[in-house]
């Protein structure tokens, strides 16, 4: 690249839709004036296949090295543009995007000349920002073809079998003394209108399993290290008394759920040999030795449903199959059902209506009064209000079973540790995204499936256990992981190895050597740059997001009138999707926001806060996605956390820290962000 800065700056009229509010001929003389800009172009349809070919051509022959877009949303086009920039020889990354259509023309519809004025500002700030732009590249990873799968559960089986069927090595260690998991413990399954011995769906999986070339079994084993990330693991498998040490390149974690088991003396449970959860029931059941009793009670939501645990998703449908498995073992007996709500999905109605044709009595009773059990006459009593006819009953139960929520394997926090993994308060794994990942862990190359989730039925698990195999055998197939070239450098010169990058790493992407000395894997990296605001020596440069280049838009931003701008920073996800929204709908505001895009909330550095209140900013405004749906995980949650610590910190310089705004806003929430700039507007009294 030559040395001397030559920025073409391409202004869209986008038809009428920029051009019927901007004055986009005076944008046009404006930008000329800008330091470095060496081309400045208005196109009517910029996008447009012709545009795009005079843009290249202007690229090529004006040896334009940086360019400016002032058009609509990067969130459509930039791909677009940048691409357009790589085909004429330049770096895409050498491309700065600017929005003078959601962000100006579309929302000051009736202020044209402040609408100008604001799009002058933003062509200000991109072409401040461009002027620091340095080349990027997307980053490669090798990727072998080798998974591991812990767990031989039904959906670790079902993953390790699809790996095999890719033609894929699986290696699957378990921890117990067979393959099956769970449903080892389980009598049988319901199937439509019948059921299945549980043991033959294990063995039709387990005969699959064993016969695969592709796939190594490890029982009774058990994880002892893991170390390294996607497409280069080495990890050690303690099994029979030695130790098996495996390099493969991508994980699926299925290590299965537990039932919680109820307290001592709840409901009699410990103190009176025939009170059992359902999982005892089911091996009963497997057994003949549950003949004698007459009268049997279930009791639904034990432990679940509460503020500690949500529904445990599959209790009502077992405690229907297993109320008819009772009433087949001795049709004399009665059977009763005590539940909160009978939660059942279309095919488990088949089983609920025949239950109520066998004659299992269905007794339903309030969220807040569960059934007192007290022992009489050598059996137990069972006070239960009925809650549709508004009596009481006691019902005798010489059986009594407590249908109990459940939590994660106990290897969950082993796992947890070895892998960089994250757990919820429920005791099972977090998935990366509820709706983007939900098979996926953040870390590029784990995925996660089954009950190691949350509770599940043995369909949904082995449906989960492929798919998460799918999400594995994705970079196995291509041979590599390639990550965009937004990532983070760390520069060691002022590093005193605090290691709060390597602690505070969403996506394990950091790492340190020997001497605490961190670096980070740049394929892991997702760019969300909450390392670089954090790091106390200001080590960490984010590529196209540098402290430098923010700073840039920010003094640019307020270079004029500052008392009259807010300045802000949204996130590119669901923030600038809001202010999109807003755009889009046409939603008026006042014209005071200068907007600068990071990729996260967690980008923003308190310094670039000082910054706008030293420059004389009427307010700062941070705006991130809502909770919980950062796209980097708990980015939202850091900015939080820094914005309570930027407060105290203007404080104690003099500023007003209710100047500074912290604000969450979805990517559909156009009328919040409009909102949110109107209130702004008027607390800050800018008319
Ligand atoms: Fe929006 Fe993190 S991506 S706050």
């Amino acid at each position: 690249m030559n040395d001397e800065l030559r920025i073409g700056v391409f202004v869209c009229d986008c038809g009428s839709n920029i051009a019927g509010v901007v004055d986009v001929p005076d944008v046009v003389e404006y930008a000329k004036t800008l330091p470095h800009v060496a081309h400045v172009d208005e196109g009517k349809w910029s996008c447009s296949v012709d545009a795009l070919g005079t843009m290249k051509e202007a690229i090529q022959e004006q040896n334009l090295n940086r360019v400016v877009i002032a058009s609509c949303t990067p969130r459509t086009h930039e791909p677009l543009f940048k691409a357009s920039v790589k085909e004429a020889g330049l770096n895409p990354y050498l491309l700065e995007f600017v929005s003078i259509r959601e962000q100006v023309s579309w929302v000051h519809m009736n202020e044209p000349e402040a609408a100008t004025e604001k799009a002058k500002d933003l062509v200000k700030m991109g072409v401040a920002k461009a002027a620091l732009l340095e080349e990027g590249e997307e980053i490669r990873l090798p990727v072998g073809r080798d998974a591991m799968i812990i767990g031989g559960g039904m959906s670790g089986m079902s993953a390790a079998l699809f790996v095999a069927e890719q033609g894929f090595k699986a290696y699957i260690v378990e921890k117990g003394p067979d393959l099956g998991g769970i449903l080892n413990r389980v009598s049988t399954v319901a199937h439509d209108d019948h059921t299945v011995p549980a043991a033959h769906i294990v063995q039709a999986t387990r005969t699959k399993v064993e016969a695969s070339p592709n796939i190594t079994v490890y029982t009774n084993a058990e994880i002892e290290s893991v170390d390294g990330y996607i497409g280069n693991y080495k990890v050690a498998v303690k099994t029979g008394g030695e130790t098996v040490n495996l390099e493969i390149s991508t994980v699926v974690v299925a290590t299965g759920m537990r039932e919680i088991e109820p307290e001592k003396g709840v409901f009699q449970y410990g103190e009176n040999p025939s009170v059992m959860t359902q999982l005892q029931l089911e091996e009963r059941l497997k057994t003949d030795d549950l003949d004698g009793f007459r009268n049997a009670a279930i009791i639904n939501c034990v432990g679940s449903k509460n503020e500690e645990h949500g529904c445990c998703s599959v209790g009502c449908p077992v405690s229907v199959k297993n109320a008819l498995a009772l009433k087949k073992r001795n049709p004399d007996a009665n059977v009763y059902i005590l539940y909160r709500d009978m939660s059942l999905v279309k095919d488990e109605q088949v089983l609920f209506q025949e239950a109520k044709r066998a004659g299992i009595k269905f007794v339903r009773f309030p969220d807040d009064r569960y059934p007192e059990v007290t022992p009489e006459d050598g059996g137990l009593a069972v006070k239960v209000r009925d809650f549709l006819l508004g009596e009481d009953l006691t019902i005798p139960a010489d059986l009594l079973v407590l249908t109990v929520g459940f939590t994660g394997d106990e290897s969950i926090d082993a796992v947890r540790g070895q892998l960089k993994v994250s757990t919820n308060k429920e005791g099972f794994f977090q998935e990366r995204h509820i709706k983007l990942g939900p098979l996926d862990f953040p870390a590029d190359g784990v995925a996660l499936c089954g009950c190691a989730k949350n509770p599940k039925t043995l369909k949904e698990s082995c449906e989960e256990g492929i798919g998460a195999a799918m999400r594995a055998s994705i970079p196995m197939k291509n041979g590599f992981i390639e990550a965009e070239g937004i990532v983070a450098d760390i520069d060691l010169t002022n590093c005193d190895q605090c290691n709060l990058c390597y602690k505070r790493c969403p996506y394990g992407a950091i790492e340190i050597d020997e001497e605490k000395r961190p670096s980070v894997i740049k394929a892991l990296c997702k760019g969300c740059g909450l390392c670089a605001a954090d790091c106390p020596k200001e080590c960490i440069t984010i590529v196209h997001y540098s402290d430098e280049q923010l700073q840039a838009q920010v003094e640019a931003a307020l270079e004029e009138d500052p008392d009259k701008k807010i300045l802000s920073f949204v996130c590119h996800w669901c923030a600038l999707g809001g202010v999109d929204m807003a755009g889009v709908s046409r939603l008026q505001y006042p014209t005071n926001a200068r907007l600068i895009r990071v990729m996260c909330s967690a980008r923003v550095p308190i310094k670039l806060i000082e910054r706008a209140y030293e420059l004389g900013a009427a307010g700062v405004l941070v705006v991130g996605c809502e909770f919980p749906t950062c796209h980097y995980i708990s980015g939202n949650y850091a900015c939080e956390k820094r914005i309570k610590r930027a407060r105290k910190r203007l404080q104690k310089n003099g500023y007003d820290p209710d100047k500074l705004r912290l604000e969450w806003c979805s990517a559909a929430d156009g009328p919040k962000f409009a909102n949110i700039m109107r209130d702004m507007a008027r607390e800050l009294n800018l008319g």
